[in-house]
């Protein structure tokens, strides 16, 4: 999910994908311009030659002078590529497909929640009913979750990197952790090139003085962080292996991006899932595409 520890690089890989696009953008406009201008010259330049220098003064096809033919072709070629710049990439590019990823992890979101709702109606817990029922709404309000990717052997991990590049989940682990409390120990944060923007960050460590950037908190146990992220409604576990598996017995809800792969070469990997405490609530394949490594599926699970 995230780069390894560089010197060289001070912007994570989320802000550098924004950067990219925005580059590529200001070339496309860029381009288009130079094209309009070309087309400005070479239309004078066709009229002059025609009306002035009598170039093909006799050449009127259909009785209109010859240099309207290609001005108009070209005016059309020029009209291709404003639409292509202005309409095409803005609604079909990388900013409208963040956008419509969002919405359908809103709707995804709303959907469990409905299907929550329901489950309660129809199966209502048994401690619910009775003398836990003022307490219970109080402890409801808070949803630990863990978000984790990982391959079929449920690798997640090597050499303190990720295995594999997959921007739509990359842009999934922003759009659900973004605002939020994210619980992760040492060698994960030691993976990231900086803190993640507009997110606050829990590290567990056992080292008494691990220095970290102001606004990162350090904490000794796994307690303390989850204590630290208190007033969180829904703080995110965020690994690594080790963390995955000591965070598993405090969980309410697995957000899971399964790899369609495995990897033999992985030294970090997510715990097996005992499938009779967990049950998949939600299943979204995504297939492997020129921004994606391999194919995947986003899928939800909740504690039984
Ligand atoms: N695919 C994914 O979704 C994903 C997500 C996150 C990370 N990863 C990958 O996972 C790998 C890292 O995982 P990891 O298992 O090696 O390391 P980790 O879980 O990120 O961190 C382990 C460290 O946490 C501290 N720690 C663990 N348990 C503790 C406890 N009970 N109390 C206090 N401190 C505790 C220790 O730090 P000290 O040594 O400082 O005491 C320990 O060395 C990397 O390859 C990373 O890329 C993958």
């Amino acid at each position: 999910m995230f780069g390894k520890k560089s010197s060289k690089s001070t912007i994570d890989p989320e802000q550098l994908e924004l950067i990219q696009n925005a580059q590529k953008r200001i070339k496309q406009k860029k381009r288009l311009y130079i094209h309009f201008v070309l087309f400005l010259i070479g239309s004078i330049f066709m009229i002059v030659a025609n009306l002035i220098f009598k170039v093909g003064i006799d050449t009127k096809p259909l009785g209109i002078d010859w240099f309207v033919f290609p001005i108009v072709i070209w005016l059309f070629l020029l009209a291709y590529h404003f639409f292509s710049v202005y309409i095409t990439n803005r609604f079909m590019g990388t900013e409208w497909e963040q956008n419509q990823l969002d919405k359908l992890v809103k709707k995804q979101q709303k959907r469990i929640e409905e299907l929550k709702l329901k489950i309660e109606k129809e199966n209502p817990l048994p401690s619910q009913t009775s003398t836990d029922a003022e307490s219970s709404p109080e402890k409801k309000k808070r949803e630990l979750t863990i978000i984790v990717a990982a391959g079929e052997d449920n690798a997640i991990g090597k050499d303190n990197e990720l295995i594999w590049h997959l921007s739509d989940d990359l842009k999934r682990f922003k759009a659900l952790t973004s605002g939020h409390c994210i619980i992760m120990g040492r060698k994960t944060f030691e993976s990231f090139p900086n803190p993640l923007p507009n997110r606050t960050h829990i590290v567990i460590t056992r080292q008494e003085r691990y220095k970290v950037p102001s606004g990162v908190i350090v904490v000794n146990s796994l307690e303390d962080a989850l204590d630290a992220a208190k007033n969180d409604k829904q703080p995110f576990i965020i690994g690594g292996g080790e963390i995955y598996k000591q965070a598993l017995p405090y969980t309410d809800k697995i957000e899971l991006t399964r790899v369609h792969a495995s990897f033999d070469t992985a030294d970090a990997f997510f715990p097996e899932l005992d499938l009779n405490q967990w049950k998949e609530t939600a299943h979204i394949y995504h297939p492997k595409d020129e921004k994606n490594d391999h194919a995947f599926s986003f899928m939800t699970y909740r504690k039984t």
